[in-house]
C-alpha cells in the first residue's frame, strides 16, 4: 500500500489521475495537495469526498512547513507532481508566477522528500518522486524528425523554460543525493475536465456557444496529441516500472495541425447537435460552426511542431496510447455537452478577465 502525494490534483491531468488511481489501486492512499489557483477546482474531484482512501488538503508547494507536516503525518513515500502554471499564453502575460510555483515549488517539493527519504536509507527503499513534465522543454521541431529523450533542451516560452529548470532540479537531485526520482515528459493532452483556456476545449465551447474561434497566425503549427486517460495509465506504469533516475517521453503519435483539429471540432460538435433536437435548441446558430473559425495575431515566439518519440516507454514499460484522436475528440465534445454546469461556472469570473486580455484586441490577421 503506497502513501501517495498527488500534487496539483485538482486540475486537469492531476483529477482525471486520481480517478484513475483510486480505480486501479484502491488500496493506496492517496493524499491531493493544491492550492485552487483559477485552474484548480473542486468539482474535479466530485465524487471523491466520502472516499476515506483519498484525503484533499488546500495548500501550496511552495510551503516548506505545510509539505513537512503533510510529509511527517501521512508517512508519504510516494509524490506524483503535477502542480504548475500550465498555460503558455499566460506564461507570455506575466512569467513570474511560473518561476515560483515550476521552479521554486518543486524545488521545495525535492528539498521535503530529500529530508525525509535520505535521513535513513530504509526509508528510501520503495520511494519515487515522479515528476510530471512536458515535451515543450525540446523546443521547436522542422518539418521531419522527432523529440527522444536524448535531445537538447531548448524551452522557448516562459512556461517551457520554467519546466526545463524543475526538470533539471530533478535531475540533479537523482544525481547528488540519489533521490528516487523520474521524470515524464508529455505531449499535448485532452479530454475531460480540461480547462477551457486550452485549444481544443476553448474551440469546444466556443464552437457551443456561438463565439469566433480564434486560430493563431496560420494555424498550420502541429502538436502531437493524447487522449488524458492514455497520459494517466502511462504514469502509472512509470512509477510501477518505471527505471529511477531516467526520462520517459510519452506520445500519442499523433499529430495534427491545429486547423485539423478545429475543423474536426466543428464537424463533430455539427454532427452531435444536428443528430438531437434538444440540444440543438439549446445551442442555436443556424449556419455551421466552421464559419465562426477567425485567423488571429499570432503567439509570440510559437513553436511551430512539437512531435513525440514514444519508443522507449512503449518497448521498455510496455504501455502505448489506446484511444484514437476521433474518437477521444468525440468522447470530450459529448463530455462538455454533459457538463455544461461545470464549464459555465469555469469561464464565469476570473477567466472572463483573462479572456478580454488575451482575445480582446487580437485583431484579425
Ligand atoms: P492545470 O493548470 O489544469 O492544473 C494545475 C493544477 O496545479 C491546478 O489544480 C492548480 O490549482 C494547481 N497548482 C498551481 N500552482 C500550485 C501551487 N503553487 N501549489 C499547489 N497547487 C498548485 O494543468 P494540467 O494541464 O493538469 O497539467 C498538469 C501538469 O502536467 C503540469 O505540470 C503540466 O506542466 C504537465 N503537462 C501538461 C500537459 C497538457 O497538455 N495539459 C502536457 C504535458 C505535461
Ligand atoms: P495550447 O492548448 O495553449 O497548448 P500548447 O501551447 O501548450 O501546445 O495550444 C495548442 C496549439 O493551439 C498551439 O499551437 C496554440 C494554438 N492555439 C490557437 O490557435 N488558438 C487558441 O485560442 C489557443 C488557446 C491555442
Amino acid at each position: 500500500m503506497r502513501k501517495m502525494l498527488v500534487t496539483g490534483g485538482a486540475g486537469f491531468i492531476g483529477s482525471n489521475f486520481v480517478r484513475h488511481m483510486r480505480g486501479a489501486h484502491p488500496s493506496d492512499r492517496v493524499i491531493v495537495l493544491d492550492s485552487l489557483t483559477y485552474a484548480g477546482n473542486l468539482e474535479n474531484l466530485k465524487g471523491l469526498e466520502k472516499d476515506s482512501g483519498c484525503l484533499f488538503i488546500k495548500g501550496d508547494i511552495c510551503d516548506q512547513v505545510l509539505l513537512d507536516g503533510i510529509f511527517d503525518k501521512e508517512a508519504v513515500d510516494t509524490v506524483v507532481n503535477f502542480a504548475a502554471e500550465s498555460h503558455v499564453d499566460r506564461s507570455i502575460l506575466g512569467p513570474r508566477a511560473f518561476v515560483e510555483t515550476n521552479v521554486l515549488g518543486t524545488l521545495t517539493l525535492l528539498e521535503c522528500a530529500r529530508k525525509r527519504w535520505l535521513s535513513n536509507a530504509a526509508k528510501a527503499k520503495g520511494n519515487v518522486f515522479l515528476h510530471v513534465s512536458t515535451d515543450e522543454v525540446y523546443g521547436s521541431l522542422g518539418p521531419a524528425g522527432y523529440f527522444t529523450e536524448e535531445t537538447p533542451y531548448q524551452p522557448n516560452s516562459p512556461y517551457a523554460a520554467s519546466k526545463a529548470s524543475s526538470d533539471h532540479l530533478v535531475r540533479a537531485y537523482f544525481h547528488t543525493y540519489g533521490l528516487p526520482v523520474v521524470t515524464t515528459n508529455c505531449s499535448n493532452n485532452y479530454g475531460p475536465y480540461q480547462f477551457p483556456e486550452k485549444l481544443i476545449p476553448l474551440m469546444i465551447i466556443n464552437a457551443l456557444t456561438g463565439k469566433p474561434l480564434p486560430v493563431y497566425g496560420d494555424g498550420l503549427n502541429v502538436r502531437d496529441w493524447l487522449y488524458v486517460e492514455d497520459h494517466c495509465r502511462a504514469i502509472d506504469v512509470v512509477l510501477e516500472k518505471g527505471r529511477l533516475g531516467e526520462t520517459y517521453n510519452i506520445g500519442g503519435r499523433c499529430e495534427k495541425r491545429n486547423i485539423e483539429i478545429v475543423n474536426l471540432v466543428c464537424a463533430t460538435v455539427d454532427e452531435l447537435l444536428n443528430a438531437d433536437k434538444t440540444l440543438a435548441a439549446l445551442y442555436p446558430l443556424g449556419k455551421s460552426r466552421k464559419e465562426l473559425i477567425t485567423f488571429v495575431k499570432d503567439r509570440p515566439g510559437h513553436d511551430r511542431r512539437y512531435a513525440i518519440d514514444c519508443g522507449k516507454i512503449e518497448t521498455e514499460l510496455g504501455w502505448r496510447a489506446l484511444t484514437a484522436f476521433d474518437d477521444g475528440i468525440r468522447k470530450t465534445i459529448k463530455w462538455y455537452l454533459s457538463n455544461e454546469g461545470w464549464w459555465k461556472r469555469v469561464i464565469s469570473g476570473e477567466y472572463t478577465k483573462y479572456y478580454e486580455v488575451q482575445y480582446g484586441n487580437r485583431a484579425n490577421r
